[in-house]
């Protein structure tokens, strides 16, 4: 069966201290770093950019990093994020026409394809890419902003894909923590990102543990 990762957002994070706020989560258990771009278009607010993923990857040489591309053109983005060391290049598949083509130029970049969905978005749209993805993250969290509230009416999506796709990875984001581990785990989920609730913990070598300890259970 897939295996359990824990991928911290760094959204709510110190991000002029963006390098020890990620290597402190590292050192604390993170598998992963999930880095959200946005680009005040297709979410209503900005992050940032390529050019901070590349110097935090100057300073952190080996971690797996994810960027989350909430953008209304992620094909624009695709050599620069791969040219700043970015791992896993997952985008909305909202906005654009040609899922099939921007998931193979991410791959001749030598980057892995997450398929992204917002609430909104149905997981039969998904379907027919799924093929083709290496991930497929569903929004539990209207995307634009960290600190949200969890929306567990996004769990039979989830439960859809794992029953139909056992060995998939499969990504939920937004509002998870401690609190709402399980229901995510119940579901099938497999990569785990968590902002507000393992950044702002006094204790995130515990959060991340726990949280871990129930997907893989
Ligand atoms: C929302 C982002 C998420 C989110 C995670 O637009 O994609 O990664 O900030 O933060 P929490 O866990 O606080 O919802
Ligand atoms: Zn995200």
């Amino acid at each position: 069966s897939v295996k359990a990762k824990i991928g911290p957002s760094i959204l709510n994070a110190d991000l002029a201290n963006l390098a020890a706020e990620s290597q402190k989560l590292l050192d604390n258990g993170a598998d992963y770093l999930h880095l959200d771009v946005m680009d005040g278009n297709f979410v209503p607010n900005l992050t940032f950019g390529h050019p901070m993923v590349k110097s935090l990857r100057n300073k952190i040489k080996t971690a797996f990093f994810e960027t989350h591309m909430m953008v209304q053109n992620p094909e624009q983005w695709i050599s620069p994020m791969a040219d700043a060391g970015v791992n896993l290049y997952t985008f909305h598949i909202e906005p654009v026409a040609d899922v099939c083509k921007v998931s193979r130029l991410v791959q001749e970049a030598g980057m892995k394809v997450g398929l992204a969905i917002k609430p909104g978005t149905k997981v039969e749209d998904l379907e027919k890419y799924i093929s083709i993805a290496d991930v497929v993250l569903v929004m539990t969290v209207e995307p634009g902003f960290g600190g949200q509230s969890f929306m567990a009416d996004m769990m039979p999506k989830v439960e859809w894909l794992r029953q139909n796709y056992p060995n998939l990875d499969i990504e939920v984001d937004g509002g998870v923590g401690p609190k709402t581990i399980a229901c995510c785990a119940k579901s099938g989920a497999n990569m785990i990102v968590s902002g507000t609730a393992v950044v702002g913990a006094t204790d995130q070598r515990q959060v991340i543990r726990e949280m871990r300890d129930v997907v893989q259970s």
